[in-house]
């Protein structure tokens, strides 16, 4: 297993404002680590990283390319989440271009000057589409039904091509769903597990789009924390594409229905009408290679990681009151 330790050495953490990235901030921060952070704040927000631990932040964009190569001459590693999300994506394509797919060129580029000791780049299993066979392991074609899976997966195609011609040392992580602390429920953007805890908790249905009988894989941030640091750290992870993810599904009915039982509430839920980017049906993934390579398992489990998110909802009700 891959100990997780970052004693002695810094690490720039794009998008580190965010709800994954303040996450791994955190993480970084509290083994020993230096992290500057270099965010836009589109949607990140500097509240979401713990008070109590020392950061630098550099408010700037990764499209920004004199400014990524100057801060990636300070770092021993990159951990590269800034991103614009699907919403913005398919409202605005050419946003999401130049971040996801210039912003990832962009760090890649300034690897080739600044030489890092390792890169990861957090990709989506968005890039599966429909998949055929489930659970979808990493050799299955990628189908882009998005604009956004266009871009992660293109982000994903320049590292693998840094790697092969240049010998930029860089993993990916392809993310299923994550869900936890810090993922704010008033952002817009938000995952829906924080948006249903906070309409649950108003006593409104959630609103679910379609038959609700669509199954995602649902992974705790701190697991999903665990698998990207040590892909970062691994240097059986360069050259390589990792799922993290829980390896079970769920339909969001049993999701409304588990929050509702754990809440002590009982609001059901109000489908309404899919939306352009719910065109995925069912998503699960083989995590086999994640736990053989990296030796990394999810530890959280659904239950304990919906109680955990609750409470911490809760807990930040409590503060804002
Ligand atoms: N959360 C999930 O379920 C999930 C699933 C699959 C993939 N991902 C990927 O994981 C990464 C983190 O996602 P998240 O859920 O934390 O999203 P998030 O929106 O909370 O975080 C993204 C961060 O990147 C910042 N950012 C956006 N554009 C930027 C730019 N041009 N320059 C600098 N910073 C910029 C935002 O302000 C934000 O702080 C993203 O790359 C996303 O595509 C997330």
């Amino acid at each position: 297993m891959i100990e997780i330790d970052f004693t002695g050495k810094t690490v720039l953490v794009t998008g580190g404002a965010g709800f994954v990235g303040s996450n791994v901030v955190g993480r970084i921060v509290r083994t020993g680590g230096k992290v500057i952070v270099l965010d836009d704040l589109f949607t990140g927000d500097l509240t979401n990283i713990d008070q109590d631990i020392p950061y630098e932040f550099v408010e700037g964009s990764v499209t920004d390319y004199n400014l990524v190569r100057d801060l990636m001459t300070r770092v021993d590693y990159v951990v590269h989440l800034a991103a614009r999300n699907i919403i913005i994506s398919t409202k605005n394509p050419m946003e999401d271009y130049r971040t996801n797919i210039g912003g990832t060129l962009n760090i890649l580029m300034a690897a080739r000057e600044t030489q890092p000791k390792g890169i990861v780049y957090s990709s989506s299993a968005s890039i599966y589409g429909n998949p055929r066979i489930l659970p979808i392991m990493e050799d299955e074609g990628p189908v882009t039904f998005s604009p956004y899976s266009v871009s992660k997966l293109a982000g994903e195609n320049y590292c693998y091509a840094f790697y092969e011609t240049f010998f930029v040392p860089v993993s990916v992580v392809r993310y299923s769903n994550i869900y936890g602390p810090k993922q704010n429920p008033s952002n817009p953007y938000c995952g829906v597990i924080s948006k249903f805890i906070m309409s649950i908790d108003q006593g409104i249905s959630p609103k679910v789009h379609g038959d609700g009988h669509q199954t995602r894989d649902f992974t705790y941030v701190d697991d999903a924390v665990d698998g990207t640091l040590m892909a970062l750290l691994s240097p059986r992870a360069d050259g390589m594409m990792f799922n993290i993810g829980s390896g079970a599904e769920i339909s969001i009915l049993d999701l409304v229905r588990n929050l509702n039982e754990l809440m002590g509430k009982d609001v059901g839920c109000e489908h309404i009408d899919r939306r352009d980017i719910d065109n995925i049906r069912r998503r699960v993934l083989n995590i086999e290679r994640a736990r053989t390579r990296l030796r990394w398992q999810p530890r959280v489990t659904l239950r304990e990681g919906l109680r955990r998110t609750i409470d911490w909802y809760y807990a930040i009700k409590k503060k804002t009151a």
